[in-house]
């Protein structure tokens, strides 16, 4: 039987792998500071912005709930304490990834997000990534400004060296490359057969470069074969249009062009890393009967895959309907999250029991 034969348990339970996950009713600093030291591994989460919304907490919670504070430093300096605190309780090699959006206040943009990430950044935290998730909204028609439709995912670590597994992320390559009877053509059905012509046949290069170009060619070809790349394009010196200024500003490969006579642009077989821009749609199931900003799961794929271990514990400090949590189980990582609505983890709670039911009993996904 399988350790995490609970889906819901207390925090304690799921340190220690008796429980997969735990939905904590409580305020975030408060509960953070109950928690023991260095025990998660990756925390990800999105707190109320500033001004911008009403969630349901109960009245005896609401003098506890972020985002109504009067001034923007006060919202920034109750943020920064909380992370403070969920600092103490993030592994060395942990993450924390922190969706924030910003406001319009008396008609001038408040710039919270970076108010935040740089008041953490005062307080020790080292910011890896700032990531524009534009969210392709199109419904809104100010008069005098234009529309928003990005939001930022600050993707923060504790210590220089950090668990990151960048293979695990990587956009894989469509096509591969196949045999044609003369041998191995990219993905793009390139041979190499045109660039060896344009390299004997060149005027302008001299016959040591002509050698040294036919080695890297050759050498690529052989890569190619052996499964590293799956596609290249080669620039020869006077053979291919190439776009640089003349403005002395020369880049690498415009250098490496001059110098030696060519450059090979290849791309690996296992794939590149995403971009800093992520396009996806805002979720819309869970918030039918809610206010709150829910998490897409495809949001949480990345930051998980990349910086929590299989089996991992992922943290939440305001996990509102489980967003973080459902996506955590789904992905065998285990989670625990906080919140001080009562009314949005019970929607949590059922969303996550039905996630396990559909995926057949949870304990079997361990
Ligand atoms: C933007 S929502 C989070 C939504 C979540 N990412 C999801 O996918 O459903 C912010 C949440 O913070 C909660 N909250 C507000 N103040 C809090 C506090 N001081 N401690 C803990 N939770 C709080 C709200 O109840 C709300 O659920």
């Amino acid at each position: 039987m399988s350790a995490y034969n609970n889906i819901f348990g207390t925090p304690s339970e799921v340190l220690s792998g008796l429980a997969a996950s735990s939905l904590v009713h409580g305020e975030a600093l408060s509960t953070l500071k109950s928690l023991p030291a260095e025990s998660v591994d990756c925390i990800i989460t999105s707190p109320p912005y500033w001004k911008q919304r009403e969630y349901e907490v109960s009245e005896y919670h609401s003098s506890l709930e972020l985002g109504n504070e009067d001034q923007p430093q006060q919202y920034v300096a109750k943020l920064a304490a909380i992370f403070h605190a969920a600092k103490r309780i993030l592994k060395p090699s942990g993450s924390l990834w922190l969706n924030i959006g910003d406001k319009y206040h008396n008609k001038n943009l408040m710039g919270m997000p970076w108010r935040v990430a740089l008041a953490m950044q005062d307080d020790g935290w080292i910011l890896r990534n700032d990531i524009i998730w534009d969210q392709m909204k199109g419904t809104q028609s100010p008069k005098d400004r234009l529309r928003d439709v990005y939001e930022h995912i600050f993707h923060f670590v504790k210590s220089q060296k950090y668990y990151y597994d960048s293979d695990s992320i990587r956009i894989k390559p469509d096509k591969l490359p196949s045999e044609n009877g003369n041998g191995i053509v990219s993905a793009t059905g390139v041979s190499g057969v045109k660039y060896k012509q344009q390299i004997a046949e060149s005027k302008v290069l001299s016959e040591m470069e002509k050698q040294k170009a036919l080695e890297a060619l050759e050498e690529t070809l052989g890569r190619l074969r052996n499964g590293e790349l799956v596609d290249f394009r080669m620039t020869i010196r006077g053979a291919q249009r190439t776009y640089h200024g003349e403005n002395g500003n020369i880049s690498g490969r415009a250098k490496e062009l001059e110098e030696r006579g060519f450059f090979i642009m290849k791309s690996s077989a296992k794939g590149y890393i995403p971009s800093d821009i992520w396009r996806i749609v805002p979720e819309d199931k869970w918030r039918k009967d809610t206010h709150c900003a829910v998490f897409p799961e495809e949001l949480l794929l990345n930051p998980i895959k990349a910086t929590c271990p299989n089996h991992g514990i992922i943290l939440d400090p305001f996990v509102g309907t489980g967003s973080s949590v459902a996506a955590a189980l789904r992905m065998q990582r285990r989670a625990v999250g906080i919140d001080l609505s009562e009314v949005y983890l019970a929607t949590a709670r059922k969303r996550i029991s039905e996630m396990a039911e559909r995926l057949n009993t949870l304990p079997l996904l361990f």
